[in-house]
């Protein structure tokens, strides 16, 4: 069967690619530590599965939800941004409820631009953000985030040509793969280069709940204006281990929400109406759990700290989300690296190229396994002397 042209120019999938090595490597037996997936270790929380349990329960469930996700799911996340981040959200306006925010960043391009637009995407950044450049036949010019600037794209680098072009740009802190955490004067200068350039802002707030050593990361809605330029994505996956359940939502400027709903009316009846309950209950009820997961992926960070000081590997540690970026010994490339860990070792981590030709030079891994097993990690890694 003939495959229309653009499913020949989709990407390959960065993480496929990368769990089916990991996946190879078990298979023939060897007891690999994979320091190089994305997702959360620790079951959901039994409050919100118990929710989940009773609504499947309630025949209510069982039929279409309303098009645009229940009133209560929408309650819920205004309810939660303001409490959070004291940010008022119009349930019925600057909301829209998203299979996992996967589906709203590849949607994106679809409601903004049209063929042959220019959009602006971080570099190193996450590789799914490709994925919507294709299917809407655009182009993109790249933001490098280098350590220098505290991987922050630096707005004053980019060309008059490449401002010109663009009418999107993604964004994305806590950061995955570098770890960084934005700052309010960065949110700040984002919002009014947006303003200047006539640019839309999408900011992908996946890791919102994990901000190291007592800073809580802002939401880019905290700036003022932001709402006039963009939208932040919000997803259930990584605050509340939900990455099965695929729930997230937007929210924001009203008018890029309603292009997102009116997108999604037409390709979906939006999510099972038990999931969207139970999703209510995770932003609404208790969030002990939250600060619970927080400090055990802090005590994680900081045994990675201590096992790479150890091993003579150094490293700066992330300041928020569940990953940290490897400096790769200078005589190896990302890819060679990677590989030596995983056929020598048995460690799995991601080569930093597969999110972005500025990551050369970086690994990522995961905070995704017990401190015990990081430990091993590092020390399966100094036999193999490559930092002496
Ligand atoms: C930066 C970033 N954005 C978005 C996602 C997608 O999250 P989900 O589709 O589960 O909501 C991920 C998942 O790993 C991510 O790392």
């Amino acid at each position: 069967m003939k495959l229309a042209k653009k499913m020949a120019q989709l990407p390959e999938q960065f993480f496929a690619k990368l769990s089916t090595n990991v996946a190879n490597a078990i298979a023939e037996g060897r007891d690999v530590i994979n320091l190089g997936q994305g997702n959360p270790d620790r079951p959901t929380p039994v409050h919100i599965v118990q929710a989940m349990q009773q609504a499947t329960a309630d025949a209510a469930t069982h039929k279409y939800s309303p098009f645009r996700g229940t009133t209560e799911i929408r309650e819920a996340i205004a309810t939660f941004y303001k409490r959070e981040y004291d940010v008022e959200i119009d349930p019925n306006k600057e909301v829209a409820v998203l299979f996992g925010s996967k589906a709203g960043l590849v949607e994106l391009p679809m409601v903004l631009l049209d063929e042959g637009d220019t959009m602006l995407l971080p570099d190193p950044g996450y590789p799914d953000y490709l994925s919507g450049v294709t299917l809407a036949n655009i182009q993109f010019e790249k933001m490098p985030l280098l350590a220098n600037n505290a991987f922050l794209p630096d707005y004053t680098a980019l060309t008059n040509a490449q401002k010109d072009a663009a009418k999107l740009m993604y964004i994305n802190y806590p950061n995955n793969p570098t770890g960084a955490v934005a700052t309010a004067d960065f949110f700040e200068e984002t919002v009014q280069f947006a303003k200047e350039n006539d640019i839309a802002v999408m900011h992908d707030f996946a890791y919102s709940s994990l901000g190291f050593d007592g800073v809580k990361p802002l939401s880019f809605l905290q700036t003022e204006g932001a709402k006039d330029v963009g939208v932040e994505f919000y997803t259930l996956s990584k605050t509340y281990n939900m990455a099965g359940w695929r729930v997230g939502f937007a929210v924001g400027n009203a008018d890029i929400v309603e292009g997102l709903n009116l997108l999604q009316d037409h390709l979906f009846c939006s999510l099972f109406p038990a999931i969207q309950h139970a999703a209510a209950v995770a932003l609404t009820s208790s969030q002990d759990c939250v600060v619970e997961q927080l400090q055990v992926y802090e005590n994680r960070r900081n045994a990675l700290k201590d096992a790479a000081e150890r091993i003579g590997w150094k490293i700066d540690v992330p300041k928020g989300s569940f990953f940290a970026w490897l400096p790769v010994p200078e005589k190896l490339t990302s890819a060679e690296f990677a590989k030596i860990l995983l056929d020598e070792a048995n460690v799995a981590v991601a080569d930093g190229k597969g999110f972005g030709e500025h990551g050369e030079g970086y690994v990522r891994v995961g905070l995704l396994v017990e401190e015990a097993r990081i430990y091993e990690a590092m020390e399966r890694i100094a036999s193999l002397h490559l930092f002496d």
